[in-house]
């Protein structure tokens, strides 16, 4: 089951990276490097998947081909985010390769990610090259744009939560629906736009995306810290080490008292110098107190809240592209990359 998910999100990345590859160059060489330096490193390509499979579920292949374009800008604005991120996580490795400001410096990684950002639009622009009007080229920029938007909020929450113990798990879920939900969202609106759906469909898929979404990144802060970094492609305690509000850490904050919370605090703050073994017992602090349980419950709430808006939608045009991202959808939860 898990490996026909993975053959089918190879599928769609050898698609997607063929239209990326040839639409991307130019000089000088070393930004367009460090733009392509984790495109070509690999990554699950789920956001354009989920693009072009909204497109052949809601108006069969045709569609598909007409989100092509579309499904491109999605992943490369995908891509100018991680390499923006991990200037702000200060992390060394994604998608198992070095970072791409370790390799460059930071003023370059700053300028690869501004560099796909601006691609992202081109790519929308040009999308009335591949059989979309004009006006529903306008409704994916403006569909992406309220991505932007959204993930730069997120993020800033991000990284204010870093600074204090005050985040509530409300919070938590506002601010992961915006730093990786409203990307996920976006990715299956265009997918609709390209299928020519009517807008309440559209808001609906949105929905979906959206639980979707936020369900993936309860798993993501989950395999941050229990995941095996030979398959994550990231470096482990990532999150403990810059003291990331994640749900397991807001949960076990919320059980623990007295020493054992002052230690967990200690260890949250980015200042305080941290062993391997502190960070481990981080980690079993973590489990014990029954936020690993917690969250896999949550991000299972969430993907079939997803689930369910997929199978409430009435006369779609591809049956099997609909039973794929009901397959998908259970993916994000319980995959291990
Ligand atoms: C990582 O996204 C960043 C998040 C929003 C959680 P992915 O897990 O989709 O990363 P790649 O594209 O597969 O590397
Ligand atoms: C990623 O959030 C969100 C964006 C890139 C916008 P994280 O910082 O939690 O994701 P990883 O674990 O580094 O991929
Ligand atoms: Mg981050
Ligand atoms: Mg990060």
């Amino acid at each position: 089951m898990k490996e026909d998910i993975e053959l089918m999100l190879v599928k769609y990345s050898r698609i997607v990276d063929h239209f990326i590859f040839e639409h991307l160059s130019g000089t000088p060489e070393s930004l367009y490097q460090a733009a392509l330096h984790l495109v070509k490193a690999g990554g699950k390509r789920l956001r354009p998947a989920i693009a072009m499979l909204v497109a052949r579920m809601l108006g069969g292949i045709e569609a598909e081909s007409r989100a092509l374009p579309l499904a491109a800008a999605i992943e490369v604005s995908h891509t100018f985010t991680l390499i923006h991120d991990d200037i702000m996580d200060k992390d060394d490795y994604r998608r198992g390769v070095p970072t791409v400001h370790k390799l460059w410096g930071e003023s370059w990684a700053i300028l690869a990610g501004d560099l796909l950002h601006a691609y992202a639009y081109k790519f929308i622009v040009s999308s009335v090259n591949y059989g979309l009007s004009k006006s529903e080229a306008h409704e994916a920029m403006s569909i992406l744009t309220t991505a932007g938007i959204k993930v730069s909020r997120g993020q800033a929450y991000d990284l204010l939560f870093e600074k204090t113990l005050d985040v509530t798990i409300a919070d938590y879920l506002d601010m992961v629906y915006h730093k990786t939900g409203a990307m996920i969202e976006a990715s299956a609106k265009l997918g609709a736009v390209a299928a020519r759906t009517e807008s309440e469909v559209v808001e609906l898929l949105g929905q979906y995306g959206s639980l979707l979404g936020v369900a993936f990144q309860i798993r993501d802060d989950y395999l941050g810290t229990f995941g095996d970094p030979e398959r994550t492609g990231k470096p482990i305690y990532s999150d403990l080490r810059r003291g990331k509000k994640t749900l397991l850490v807001i949960y076990t904050l919320s059980k623990l008292k007295g020493e054992k919370r002052e230690f967990l605090i200690k260890l949250l703050d980015p200042n305080t110098p941290k062993s391997l073994e502190d960070l481990k017992l981080g980690a079993m602090m973590l489990e014990e107190s029954g936020a690993v349980d917690e969250a896999l419950r949550l991000s299972r709430v969430y993907a079939d809240r997803a689930k369910e808006i997929l199978l409430s939608l009435r006369n779609v045009a591809n049956e099997s592209a609909r039973e794929a991202l009901l397959a998908l959808t259970e993916y994000a939860i319980t995959r291990d990359r």
